[in-house]
């Protein structure tokens, strides 16, 4: 079983990620020290920058007994030129146990996954998905507001670049919650209702911001600091307007004083931001469990 995509993950497949991440979070199934993938090998291959996935992908291997390998893509025969299927063949024939892969291609996963023939979990390629981020956003909103049916669910910012947004606007209503997506005219998919931000704030349970992603911009949006805040961003004014117990999350890396004002990224009661990298680890020591024993 490969995890590339959430179309591709049964319901009774996510809702047991769920409730095992639940368990291990809790520390009902060992949250450190399990030996259930003791003496298996994770490969971990990031061909695009990452610090939250990448690391809880290693920790969770580690917890869970297994040895975590990365290759430094930067440093590996890929900069000699080594393309994808030949890596991806290289690798198999090390038989690992697992692969993760981070890609900046759409759909590199789903190549790599033709060839390894252990299971590969998609750690976000290009603009497509990234459904382990999804996994950890329903696991953490579900951890904190006790579930996530009925819930009205605003993620704005840079929706046409984001392989966040795609993932969760797939998992997150058939869990059951309303997604609205907004964002900057620019930044929206044309197929997409064109919400404004302060449309979908207004009475959300859950706000969920989103970097500009400008590395991936042809243009530069030629706002100057502080304008994308007041026209797009998380200010107190915006928040204000969602329900009185709305909580705030930000998958990372943040821009702070850009698409979230800072003071309410760092507020103790409603931003959700530590917890969804803590829940990152036991949601993936789930995806983990899960592939490498449906395998055996
Ligand atoms: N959320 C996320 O994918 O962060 P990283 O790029 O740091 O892995």
């Amino acid at each position: 079983m490969d995890i590339l995509s959430i179309d591709g993950l049964p319901n009774d497949e996510i809702a047991a990620i769920l409730d095992t991440a639940d368990l291990y979070f809790s520390g009902n199934r060992g949250r450190r020290g399990s030996e259930r993938l003791h003496g298996r090998i994770v490969f971990n291959v990031f061909y695009e920058n990452s610090t939250r996935t990448a690391m809880s992908f290693a920790t969770a291997a580690h917890r869970l007994g297994a040895s975590a390998i990365a290759l430094s893509v930067e440093r590996s025969s890929v900069a000699k030129g080594e393309t994808l299927e030949d890596t991806a063949r290289t690798l198999n024939a090390m038989r690992p146990d697992a692969l993760v892969i981070r890609h900046r291609e759409n759909h590199a996963p789903a190549v790599v996954a033709e060839i390894v023939e252990a299971p590969v979990l998609n750690a976000g390629d290009g603009t497509n998905e990234h459904p382990t981020q999804a996994l950890l956003d329903a696991a953490t909103i579900r951890r904190r507001l006790g579930r996530v049916e009925g819930l009205k669910i605003a993620i704005c910012g840079d929706i046409r670049h984001s392989r966040v947004a795609r993932s969760n606007a797939k998992l997150l209503p058939r869990l059951g919650a309303e997604v609205r997506l907004a964002g900057p005219p620019e930044l929206l998919p044309p197929d997409v209702p064109q919400l404004s931000v302060a449309e979908a704030i207004a009475g959300a349970d859950v706000v969920m911001m989103l970097r500009v992603q400008r590395e991936r911009l042809e243009d530069d949006l030629g706002d100057a600091p502080g304008e994308y805040l007041a026209r797009y961003g998380l200010t107190a004014e915006r928040l204000a307007t969602a329900t009185p117990g709305a909580v705030i999350m930000h998958p990372g890396p943040m821009n702070r004083g850009v698409e979230i004002d800072g003071s309410i990224a760092d507020d103790p009661e409603r931003s959700l931001i530590a917890l969804q990298v803590e829940m990152g680890v036991a949601v993936r020591m789930a995806c983990l469990e899960r592939v490498i024993d449906a395998r055996n």
